[in-house]
């Protein structure tokens, strides 16, 4: 790699066992429902402590599956945090329930669980916990959702790996969804999602609500739909299941680098929640002058991202929504205006950090 190529927000991994299951899987004739699907789904859950697990086409159905299989629907009340991806709100609007929007912690960017609690109403259905940048959540969070009884949805989109005094991500609420679209922690080639359960009440609910609600080939019992994912995909997953625990390392191993080199810059880091491993699917900082960062960065050949500029209550799609309007949530709002993110993928060479940090170092506040 020559010192002056551009630096990407991420690069694929794809090897020779990745090939060679396509191959095999292609050549069986067994492209849907089989071995494939049903190892991954388990072995996806069993890596996250959960205690079963389907695979499915993306991280955005997977949500609307959750709330499907959670009985959600019109007139009913989803607490979701606004400073998210926008599927983790959508969702909810999907099953015709309302999104109440709420803040995030300012240290952590994940849900507050007193906002939480100020939010909760006799219509309050479930709780949508995003364990965003693969920060984990609050643990107060799940402990409000168990003693009120209000399932809590983990939205696990860019949480693959991450844990808290040992606990994985995905097995401390209800039901949890993962995406493994291609930038995720873990990817199958393709568009693709996972739910999983810490709830033997919803396995089979889960299982058959994205086959079609069906208990047999021809017999459909509850509503459902077809949400599966290739048996392609699913052998690629676990092949870069067997990475995973490598590539949050590495991921650690570099923010650790990030963390300590700019502690003396005077800029906004982000922090890792105590006993936690932080996933780091994105490392994120807060500037003051974001467009003059970019615009530095870019001079220097690095590529950075803004995750998300435009909180979901205030995106076009909420603008009739009681809290559609600026003002409603203010730290989110603020937030949204000074984020940006840099490299912090696995596959990032040593030299690539060092040239990110030198870039990160010679930015004038
Ligand atoms: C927090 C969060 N939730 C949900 C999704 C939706 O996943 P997918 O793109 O696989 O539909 C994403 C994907 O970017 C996400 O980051």
């Amino acid at each position: 790699m020559a010192s002056t190529d551009r630096i990407p927000m991420g690069r694929m991994h794809i090897d020779d066992e990745m090939r060679a299951t396509t191959a095999r899987i292609l050549d069986s004739g067994a492209w849907i429902k089989g071995p494939e699907s049903k190892a991954f789904g388990a072995e996806w859950a069993e890596y996250c402590g959960a205690i079963s697990g389907v695979p499915c086409s993306n991280g955005s159905v997977a949500l609307i599956a959750a709330l499907q299989v959670l009985g959600i629907g019109p007139g009913d009340e989803v607490i979701v945090p606004s400073h998210t991806y926008i599927a983790s709100a959508t969702c909810i609007n999907l099953v015709q329930a309302t999104p109440i929007f709420v803040e995030v912690e300012e240290d952590y960017y994940t849900i507050d669980p007193d906002a939480i609690e100020g939010a909760i109403t006799d219509r309050t259905r479930a709780i949508i916990a995003v364990h965003l940048y693969g920060q984990p959540v609050d643990p107060r969070v799940f402990e409000i959702g168990r003693s009120r009884g209000i399932p809590v949805i983990e939205d696990s989109a860019q949480g693959h790996g991450g844990s808290l005094n040992g606990q994985r991500i995905g097995s401390f609420g209800d039901i949890a969804t993962f995406s493994f679209f291609p930038s995720k922690n873990m990817a199958v080639g393709g568009d693709g999602g996972a739910i999983i359960t810490t709830r033997p009440d919803l396995t089979e609910h889960i299982r058959m609500f994205i086959d079609h609600g069906r208990s047999d080939k021809y017999r459909n019992d509850i509503l459902g739909t077809n949400f599966r994912l290739s048996e392609i995909q699913c052998g690629i997953g676990r092949v870069q299941l067997k990475h995973l625990d490598g590539w949050v390392n590495r991921r650690n191993k570099i923010a650790d680098r990030y963390l300590s080199s700019f502690e003396e810059l005077g800029l906004n880091l982000p922090v890792v929640r105590p006993s936690a491993v932080h996933a780091w699917h994105q490392f994120v900082l807060r500037v003051a002058d974001r467009e003059a960062f970019i615009k530095h960065m870019d001079s220097k050949g690095i590529s950075t991202g803004i995750h998300y500029p435009i909180p979901c209550h205030l995106q076009p799609i909420f603008a009739s929504h009681p809290q559609g309007n600026l003002g409603s949530l203010p730290f989110t709002e603020n937030l949204c205006d000074h984020i940006v993110s840099i490299p912090v993928f696995p596959l990032l060479e040593d030299e690539e950090v060092d040239r990110i940090i030198d870039a990160v170092c010679s930015f004038k506040l």
